[in-house]
């Protein structure tokens, strides 16, 4: 059987930096760990402009049709803020989501005990905190129509669309429920049924599916409500399913309860393909990060425990994933910490690679 197939997209800002540590552990896969990857590395986002003039080229889409799982870094920056629309960094990652139709995001938000005080919140409230928000991610307001900047009698009017289809809050539903049966059997959906549409079909649909899940424990509620129990108790929720705007910021509020936002993986599935594995593309929930790139202090950690997904949801290697995930644990628990998680007492700053070197030393003694 052929080796199976990665398509790395560093992309722009951090996104290199700390790609490069996540290649030390697949190199470390191929040389102790029993795995090997074909990797193979193109351009997305700024990088991809800057050398094809769109933020992703045709070619570098087929090639993420055709792998068995894509890893993406970031995309953008202030270099890239004044591009016209259709060919900003962003662009190209939206692209992909769509065109690989990966409509369940998954992004989990752990708090791992050593960083179980740094966290904005008290400790009590966030540690031993485990949830995975499922967003969806190709349709609501990102992609509906009608969308753009139009001329209104003397004045212009930017228009989005917040538009869903049955049949597309029914398939992330299902990915959701199916999570919350290999877990703690909790769903909670978030959406505003209260002011709108395409929420209360929302809840219909949701409702619905749940009815193929007897076991899981469904609950719903309003996605504001939903921030406030975020930050007021996160340890009430197991699995949330929201829509792709909700999800966006809620995710990003989940991540701050971990530590920061360096912390947090996501995995981005889709239908399953010929040999029976989701089309998937995974990434950090973090950006670009311009204020930091180029100096050595980004968190890699998210983009590691990307990988650690892809083991898990791509590869049917989770028992390697655990080991990812434990090699991390590990270097934080031994007071290891970069930039973004610095303040307290008797840790010791590393940089970006120091902190990969880590891991793959934690690797090495796993074995
Ligand atoms: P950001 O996530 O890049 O940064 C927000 C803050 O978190 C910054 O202070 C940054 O230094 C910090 N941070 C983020 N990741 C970190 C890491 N790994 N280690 C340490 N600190 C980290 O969000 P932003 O500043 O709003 O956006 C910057 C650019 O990134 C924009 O162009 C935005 O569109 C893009 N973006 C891309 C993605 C993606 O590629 N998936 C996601 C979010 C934002
Ligand atoms: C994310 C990002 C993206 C989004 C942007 C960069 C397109 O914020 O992955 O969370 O809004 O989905
Ligand atoms: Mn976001």
């Amino acid at each position: 059987m052929s080796n199976p197939s990665l398509l790395i997209l560093p992309g722009d800002g951090i996104g290199p930096e700390v790609m490069a540590e996540v290649r030390k552990i697949i190199d470390w896969y191929g040389a102790k760990g029993g795995l090997t990857f074909d990797v193979t590395e193109d351009l997305v986002g700024g990088c991809a402009y800057d050398k094809h003039g769109v933020p992703l080229a045709d070619a570098t889409m087929a090639k993420a049709q055709e792998v068995d799982a894509v890893l993406l870094g970031a995309v953008g920056g202030p270099k890239y803020d004044n591009l016209d629309f259709s060919v900003k960094p962003e662009r190209g990652l939206l692209r992909l989501r769509k065109e690989m139709d990966l409509f369940a995001n998954l992004r989990p938000a752990q708090c791992f005990d050593a960083l179980a005080d740094f966290s904005s919140l008290k400790k009590d409230i966030v540690a031993g905190l485990d949830i995975m928000i499922v967003r969806e991610l190709t349709s609501g307001i990102y992609f509906g129509e009608p969308r753009g900047i139009f001329e209104e009698g003397n004045e212009r009017v930017g228009i989005n669309t917040q538009r869903y289809t049955e049949s597309e809050i029914d398939r992330v539903a299902r990915a959701a429920f199916e999570l919350a049966m290999k877990r703690g059997k909790k769903l909670c959906s978030m959406e505003k049924a209260n002011v709108m549409e395409s929420g209360i079909l929302w809840r219909e649909v949701v409702t619905k599916v749940g009815e193929d899940y007897p076991e899981v424990a469904l609950s719903h509620m309003y996605a504001d409500a939903g921030a406030m129990q975020l930050v007021r108790a996160p340890k009430q929720f197991d699995v949330i399913v929201t829509d792709n705007l909700f999800g966006d910021l809620l995710s990003d509020a989940a991540a701050m309860l971990t530590g920061s936002l360096g912390m947090l993986p996501s995995a981005s599935l889709g239908a399953p393909m010929a040999n029976g594995r989701p089309k998937a593309l995974y990434e950090p929930v973090h950006g670009s990060a311009p204020d930091i790139a180029g100096q050595g202090k980004a968190n890699p950690i998210a983009c590691i425990l990307s990988f650690a997904m892809a083991l898990r949801y791509s590869f049917d290697q989770g028992a390697e994933a655990d080991r990812v995930e434990a090699a991390v644990e590990k270097v934080l628990a031994d007071g290891l910490r970069t930039a973004d998680l610095l303040g307290e007492e008797g840790v010791q700053p590393v940089s970006t690679s120091q902190m990969g070197d880590a891991v793959v030393a934690a690797l090495d003694a796993s074995l």
